[in-house]
């Protein structure tokens, strides 16, 4: 039929289309700019996102062309940003908006990930299944006193391949060192070699590290993910799959021992995206799961890395010659910025069975006599983690305490830790349960390039030191070649402050006690505030963000720290980027920033 119409007929019809379009963008444009005016608080931004519904209901396009346009018009970010950013997670959020009630549950959480509004529902209860009641008599794992084993963790490489030495370092985006298409032709601070505090890491910088952990001899590496740069604007699926081949295939070159990764959340194209099941969706990051499969079979073995293939990218793998299992998940579904989590008015207690995936490979540790790690990209405890599955997480911790040794995030940047209670009411060395310690990014844009090494007892699987290695970047050699070194080993640091006796491991009851000592002791808490990020980004806390990460060290279930906001705090502290010490900056210039930064410019 169209074949037969003229040329011109065409070429109207075309024009015809692009007319409405502009047109009713621009009215949206304008019903979406009082909508963004009046946010500030839970119903109004729920009313924003019965605005943002109509146009998502008049389709892709139309949402797309009036949100970029209003994001471009209220210089929440530079237009290729913007544009870029709403192009790629601009049709995720349309789809979760055709599918929802903008009064209803997923919408007050959805508020919730993009403007920090309406936080205060409770947890949603459910009791996570378990095939087998805890055992009467849990195995006794106990230390004979041998040789701890050397295990390297690296998270948070970030490696920008694009890094342009001689680009401009000083832009107004989320990272710079790169010939962007608004770059200065003479650059104010042109880039370094080996990195630069404004830009992701070079792949110089990630090579000097692996040279740096081979010389250690790990018995084995862990990765906590976040391979891929923070140019989120930019990233697609050819970029992703590229940048995480090339990384699989650089620790494979410069490493000896195996290595065992988990995903992070910029390891997937748009930033954040992993489709539920539930979604149907084509865009369901499979891409991602076939390219780890493929790239960490050599390390993880078959069967694990086909459960990376089939289970959304966790798996669990036995260490060679040790009784000792790691269990990796994939976080992300917990991530309140993964956008696809909000596609239905239906609660989900266990998007894509990676809960019962862990119950499974935790019940066949205990059932074996092995212990575990839990290994994965976001530490629970924060206000970025989902309350609902926070809370059903910790119960299979609960369950499954005398099984899991250890547990190993990154996401944030920063050297933290959070404790586990079996009652977070009564906090204290008796009740703490679990660590999770997080380890330091590479990437420079938050403090000095680091990674973690831990000594291990090889029969109980505790950590009996926790060193962290940095490599300082305002040093004047660091362009030249980066040199690593010992930055602080928490035993040497921690212990005498602690009164930690000589053979015992770095407990959980430890890393309480740790705490108690920063209530009470600020000298010692002002040293833990420089630590976070090695000493090369620090933030001022006193008072307030003394108890406020204190309190945060104490929650490894999000519903216990202490960051929930006040409607509109978030809000402004988010756009603003001056986070607390203890805060997430890792989102980078998500959708979230750019709405956040839209309603600010109009408060
Ligand atoms: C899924 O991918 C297709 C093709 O790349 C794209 O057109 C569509 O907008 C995507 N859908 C969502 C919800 O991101
Ligand atoms: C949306 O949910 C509210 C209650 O939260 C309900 O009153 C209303 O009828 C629902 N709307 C639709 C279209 O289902
Ligand atoms: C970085 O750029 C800003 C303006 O964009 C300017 O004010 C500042 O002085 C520059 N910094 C350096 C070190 O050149
Ligand atoms: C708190 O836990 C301790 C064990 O550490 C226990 O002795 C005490 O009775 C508990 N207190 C309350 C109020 O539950
Ligand atoms: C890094 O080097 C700078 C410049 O030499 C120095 O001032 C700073 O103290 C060093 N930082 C650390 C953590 O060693
Ligand atoms: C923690 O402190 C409690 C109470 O002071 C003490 O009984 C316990 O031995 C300490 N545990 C560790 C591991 O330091
Ligand atoms: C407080 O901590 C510092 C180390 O940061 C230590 O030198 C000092 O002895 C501690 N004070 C007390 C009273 O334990
Ligand atoms: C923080 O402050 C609150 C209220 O002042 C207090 O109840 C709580 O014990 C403090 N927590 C810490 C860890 O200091």
């Amino acid at each position: 039929m169209m074949t037969s119409l003229p040329f011109s007929a065409m070429l109207f019809a075309f024009l015809a289309v692009q007319l409405v379009l502009a047109l009713v963008s621009s009215l949206a444009t304008d019903a979406l700019r009082s909508a963004v005016q009046n946010v500030d608080d839970c119903p109004s931004c729920l009313g924003l996102l019965a605005s943002f519904q109509a146009l998502a209901i008049a389709g892709d396009d139309v949402f797309i062309t009036s949100f970029t346009s209003l994001c471009i018009g209220l210089g929440a970010a530079d237009p290729d940003v913007c544009t870029g950013i709403i192009a790629r997670e601009g049709p995720i959020l349309a789809h979760d908006l055709r599918q929802i009630n903008t009064t209803g549950q997923t919408a007050e959480k959805l508020c919730d990930a993009l403007l920090g509004m309406c936080v205060t529902h409770p947890v949603n209860p459910f009791a996570v299944p378990f095939p087998k009641p805890p055992p009467a008599h849990p195995k006794a794992f106990m230390s004979r006193g041998r040789a701890p084993v050397r295990v390297v963790h690296i998270s948070d490489v970030h490696i920008d391949r694009m890094y342009t030495m001689g680009a401009e370092a000083n832009c107004t985006k989320s990272i710079c060192c790169r010939d962007f298409v608004d770059s200065p032709v003479t650059p104010t601070v042109p880039a370094g070699p080996n990195g630069n505090g404004h830009c992701d890491s070079p792949v110089t910088l990630a090579d000097s590290m692996l040279r740096e952990v081979e010389k250690l001899d790990p018995e084995f590496s862990i990765f906590t993910g976040d391979v891929v740069e923070g140019a989120v604007w930019l990233v697609d699926q050819d970029e992703v799959t590229m940048d995480l081949a090339a990384f699989n295939a650089e620790m494979a070159a410069k490493l000896s021992a195996p290595v065992f990764p988990s995903l992070g959340n910029h390891d997937s194209a748009p930033v954040n995206a992993f489709a539920r099941t539930t979604s149907n969706a084509a865009n369901n990051s499979q891409f991602v799961y076939d390219t780890q499969s493929a790239g960490w079979e050599q390390w993880i073995k078959a069967t694990a890395a086909s459960e990376v293939r089939h289970m959304s990218g966790s798996y669990s793998a036995k260490v060679p010659g040790m009784d000792l299992r790691i269990i990796a998940v994939n976080t992300q579904f917990w991530y309140k910025q993964n956008f696809w989590l909000y596609d239905s008015d239906i609660f989900q207690p266990d998007p894509n069975g990676v809960i019962a995936f862990m119950v499974d490979a935790l019940q066949a540790a205990e059932d074996a006599g092995d212990r575990a790690w839990i290994i994965g990209h976001i530490p629970l405890g924060k206000e970025d983690t989902l309350v609902d599955q926070s809370n059903y997480y910790d119960q299979v911790l609960q369950r499954y305490k005398n099984t899991v040794a250890g547990q190993f995030f990154g996401h944030s940047h920063k050297d933290q830790f959070e404790i586990a209670y079996s009652d977070y009411r009564n906090q204290t060395a008796e009740n703490a349960v679990s660590v999770a310690l997080i380890g330091p990014a590479l990437t420079p844009t938050s403090g000095n390039p680091a990674f973690k090494v831990y000594e291990i007892d090889p029969d109980t699987f505790e950590v009996m030191d926790a060193s962290v290695f940095f490599t300082n970047i305002s040093d004047p050699t660091f362009q030249i070649s980066p040199t690593w070194g010992l930055f602080y080993s928490a035993r040497k640091t921690y212990g005498p402050l602690v009164g930690l006796p000589a053979k015992e491991p770095l407990s959980p009851a430890f890393w309480h006690n740790l705490t108690e000592v920063f209530e009470r002791n600020n000298t010692a808490f002002q040293m833990f505030n420089t630590f976070l990020s090695r000493n090369g980004a620090v933030t001022a806390c006193e008072d307030d963000c003394v108890n406020t990460t204190i309190c945060d060290m104490r929650a490894f279930r999000s519903e216990n720290n202490c960051d929930t906001p006040a409607p509109g705090f978030s809000l402004k502290r988010r756009a603003n980027r001056v986070p607390s010490p203890d805060s997430d900056e890792c989102e980078g210039t998500g959708l979230s920033h750019l709405l956040s930064r839209m309603v600010l410019s109009v408060l």
